[in-house]
This record gives structure tokens, C-alpha cells and sequence, in this order.
């Protein structure tokens, strides 16, 4: 443990897997208290972490959380109150998932219980908490993705769930720099995570040989697996996000990846009408030749 870092109360979402585990590990190394949420609680929390709960049991608190319920979001916060007395420093939304297809494949329901999980849970989790992150003049980080920044083809219902994501903390930055509370926003390209295996949904309508969309959609699965050696080490971005918690400053955005600072920066650089062609036949070569 690094002495010279002050120690923090630290709720976290999304810890079974992925940029959540690897985040929790390395806050609890560094001496921060750590609020694990994840479905299924401290049963959840003991298999996920064998060796930490043993070794951090004082610093380390399941909270079972289902980000689509919104009792379980008041959850949170009841637990923060008995076992902290409020005392929260960081919050972290970072639990999600990814929907893709296209709309017409989609279900209005796979369309909502996105928005449910990747927009409405961390801004009514935060809502619920921002009179402890005031009290602590504390920070709030959310996970949002490049592709909250940009849209991709059979991404529209991840895309616009991350977009919402961005604009509403964007929005709370403002709000809550006089309260002295600082907003971050983390942008990852592709990561190795559970992301685009066990957390991947595809819409209902893109296995059903009857969709107008069937042979793309099973080009776009395709692609989308022969990809995923391209992806980055999530270690980086834990190590990103745990750096956000202890410093002084923190910058509204953190794009991480080539990928992610790639596709950023070259849309920075054209005109619209140039950036959509381009975008385009970029993403017909990639995922539909
Ligand atoms: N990996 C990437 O390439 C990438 C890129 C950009 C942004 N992101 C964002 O980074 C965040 C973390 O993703 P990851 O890559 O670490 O993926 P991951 O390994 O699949 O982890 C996702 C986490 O979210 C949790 N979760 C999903 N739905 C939930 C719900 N309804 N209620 C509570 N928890 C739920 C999962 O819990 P369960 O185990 O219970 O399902 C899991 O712990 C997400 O917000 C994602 O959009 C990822």
C-alpha cells in the first residue's frame, strides 16, 4: 500500500467481472474500503474474491445490487447510512452490458431494460448517494464507452444508452462543481473483458433467418468475435479509473485505447459529411465484406 494515499470509502458497480474486478482488487491493495455491488451479495462477493475477502474483511462490503431495481438502488444507500454513517467518497458506476442488432431486429423491451441497466441505474444510484458524495466533496466516475461518443452501425441501442450516459454527467459536472464534488466520464475502446462474451446481448429478431437484416447481422457476429484479439488489457483501465479516485484533479473525459483515441481523433479531423462517408465504408469493410 502506497502510504502517501489518503484511504477512501469507494462504491463500486459491476464487480463480478471484467473492469469492476480488477478494479475492486486493486483499490482494496491500496488501502481504500471498497462497497462491492454486485448481483447476488456476499455469496457472490466470497466466490469472486476468495483471497480479498479473507485478507481486506474489514474494508471489503457486498452489496447486492440489480441496477434495472430501483429498491435496490435505495439499497445502497440505507447501507451506506447503517454500516458507514454516510460516508462515502467515490462512487464508480461502472455495471452494463451491451445490446446489438438493429432497431427493426430489436424488442422494445431489449431497447428499455438497456436504458434500465446502462442509463437509469447509475443516474438514479448517484441521485440516490449525492448527499454523502456532497457531504464528502467526494467523486462521482461512470464507465461510458467510445461508442458514447460515436455510432456504429447494430450498436444504436449501446451507442444511444452511453450517449444519454455522457450528456447526463456532462451535465452533472456543472451542477455539482460548486458543491466541490468532480464528475468523470471514462471512454474505453475494446477491452478484453466478459464484455463481448457473457455480457454481449444480441436482439431478438438477429437469429431469426426471416429478418431482412439476417445476413449482415450474422457477418456482424462474426466479425465482431474474429475482433476480440485485437482488444486491449482491461488492467489498464482499472489502473486508469483507481488513478481517477486518488488524484487531486480529475478531467472531465479519459478516453483509453488506441482504438478509442484513433476513431476520435479522426472524426475530429474531417468534415461531417466526410467523417459519416468514411465511417461507412470503414465499417462495411470491417464487418460486412
Ligand atoms: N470491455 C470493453 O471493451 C468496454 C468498452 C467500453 C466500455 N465498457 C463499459 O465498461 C463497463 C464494464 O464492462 P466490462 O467490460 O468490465 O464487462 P463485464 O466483464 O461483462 O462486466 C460487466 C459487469 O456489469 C454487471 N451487470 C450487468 N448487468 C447488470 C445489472 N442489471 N445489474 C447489476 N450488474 C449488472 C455484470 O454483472 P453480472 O456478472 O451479474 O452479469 C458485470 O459485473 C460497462 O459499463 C461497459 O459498457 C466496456
Amino acid at each position: 500500500m502506497n502510504l502517501t494515499v489518503a484511504s477512501k470509502t469507494i462504491l463500486i458497480t459491476g464487480t463480478s467481472s471484467g473492469f469492476g474486478k480488477l478494479t475492486t482488487s486493486l483499490l482494496l491493495s491500496r488501502g481504500h474500503t471498497v462497497i462491492a455491488g454486485l448481483r447476488g451479495g456476499a455469496k457472490r462477493l466470497r466466490e469472486t474474491f476468495p483471497e480479498e475477502t479473507e485478507k481486506y474483511s474489514s474494508r471489503l462490503i457486498a452489496l447486492d445490487l440489480h441496477m434495472e431495481q430501483s429498491s435496490s438502488l435505495e439499497g445502497a444507500k440505507d447501507l451506506i447510512e447503517k454500516k458507514l454513517n454516510g460516508k462515502l467518497d467515490v462512487l464508480i458506476n461502472n455495471a452494463g452490458y451491451g445490446l446489438f442488432g438493429t432497431l427493426e431486429d430489436l424488442t422494445p423491451e431489449q431497447l428499455r431494460y438497456q436504458f434500465e441497466v446502462n442509463f437509469f441505474g447509475p443516474v438514479f444510484l448517484t441521485r440516490a448517494l449525492l448527499p454523502s458524495l456532497r457531504a464528502a466533496k467526494g467523486r462521482v466516475l461512470t464507465l461510458s464507452s467510445i461508442a458514447g461518443l460515436h455510432a456504429f452501425p447494430y450498436y444504436g441501442s449501446y451507442n444511444s444508452s452511453k450517449f444519454a450516459v455522457e450528456a447526463m454527467f456532462e451535465a452533472l459536472h456543472y451542477e455539482l462543481k460548486p458543491m466541490g464534488v468532480q464528475v468523470g466520464l471514462i471512454e474505453p475502446g475494446a477491452f478484453r473483458t466478459d464484455f463481448n462474451v457473457r455480457s454481449k446481448m444480441m436482439a431478438e429478431g438477429a437469429s431469426n433467418p426471416q429478418s431482412p437484416y439476417a445476413s449482415r447481422s450474422k457477418s456482424f457476429q462474426e466479425k465482431l468475435k474474429s475482433l476480440s484479439f485485437r482488444q486491449g488489457n482491461p488492467i489498464r483501465v482499472a489502473k486508469l479509473i483507481v488513478n481517477l479516485c486518488e488524484k487531486k484533479k480529475i478531467p472531465v473525459r479519459s478516453l483509453i485505447g488506441a482504438d478509442a483515441w484513433a476513431i476520435h481523433i479522426a472524426s475530429r479531423m474531417v468534415p461531417d459529411s466526410l467523417r459519416v462517408r468514411l465511417k461507412d465504408a470503414a465499417f462495411n469493410q470491417i464487418f460486412f465484406k
